[in-house]
């Protein structure tokens, strides 16, 4: 079957630009992608500010019109009520937001967050019509004990707990071990696992999503080595974490159609 996946590089800012800092920026991508011709139709852009910066980006996008999508990092398995410090999925999809990052490495770490609570913020995520942007990665240690797709394979299993065959999903594969290190996987490595991940879908939820889900590689992404994952069939796109706070790295990621010869 022919891909017809349109490509996502998305930039997960992480605790990085205030919503002042936040403007600018996604000002000068828009300009570095016009100036480039940028074709979102081939390659749509995406960035995940902290929450603070949301309504700023927002305004920015909706007042020029930039073709410049955005999501949150996170949100609330919860609807609403005494959940002091949450985001519900509605508020995020009050702002326009499209998509949302569940189950971040660093959020499983540092927050505690299980396979089951990924699973019901992936729900939460989908009764609002956000897109959840579910990441899976296996640590160094997993990788050893287990060989490189089990874990995340695992992850993913129970992440689709509620997630039906109609529904728009994206899958990241990012090894804890590749995240901030400078050591990305190989092309070959990001390949072996998005393609176990994307025979999960298939077999949980049928030919449809499996074939039209995008499955991104995080990890160390950079301008320099996009172009090695973009030629592999299973990879779809990127969620790139330092390399997205620079303007014009972040772009030059972004348009790797140009140097990868797609
Ligand atoms: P780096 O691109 O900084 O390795 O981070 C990847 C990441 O965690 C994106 O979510």
């Amino acid at each position: 079957m022919v891909n017809t996946r349109t490509a996502l590089i998305a930039g997960n800012w992480k605790m990085n630009l205030d919503h002042l800092q936040a403007i600018a920026f996604v000002q000068k991508l828009a300009w570095a992608l016009d100036d480039a011709k940028h074709d979102y139709a081939a390659v749509e852009v995406a960035v995940f500010p902290p929450f603070t910066d949301l309504r700023s980006v927002q305004t920015l996008i909706s007042a020029d019109k930039l073709k410049v999508a955005f999501g949150a990092q996170d949100v609330s398995a919860q609807e609403s009520g005494a959940y002091t410090g949450e985001i519900s999925a509605a508020f995020l999809a009050k702002l326009d937001a499209q998509y949302v990052i569940i189950g971040h490495s660093e959020r499983r770490t540092l927050h505690n967050e299980t396979d089951e609570v990924v699973a019901a913020k992936t729900a939460a995520a989908l009764k609002h019509k956000l897109v959840p942007v579910i990441c899976v990665g296996e640590t160094a240690e997993d990788l050893e004990k287990h060989g490189p797709s089990a874990v995340p394979v695992a992850q993913l299993e129970v992440a689709l707990g509620q997630v039906s065959a109609d529904s728009e999903i994206v899958v990241a594969y990012e090894p804890v071990w590749a995240i901030g290190s400078g050591q990305a996987a190989t092309p070959e490595q990001a390949e072996q696992v998005c393609a176990a991940l994307r025979s999960t879908l298939r077999e949980k939820l049928g030919d449809a999503i499996a074939d039209r889900t995008r499955i991104l590689y995080g990890g160390s992404v950079k301008s320099s080595n996009i172009a090695g994952f973009m030629r592999e069939p299973n990879v779809d796109g990127a969620l790139v974490g330092g390399a997205s706070l620079d303007v014009n790295e972040f772009a030059g990621i972004a348009r790797f159609p140009q140097h990868v010869g797609l």
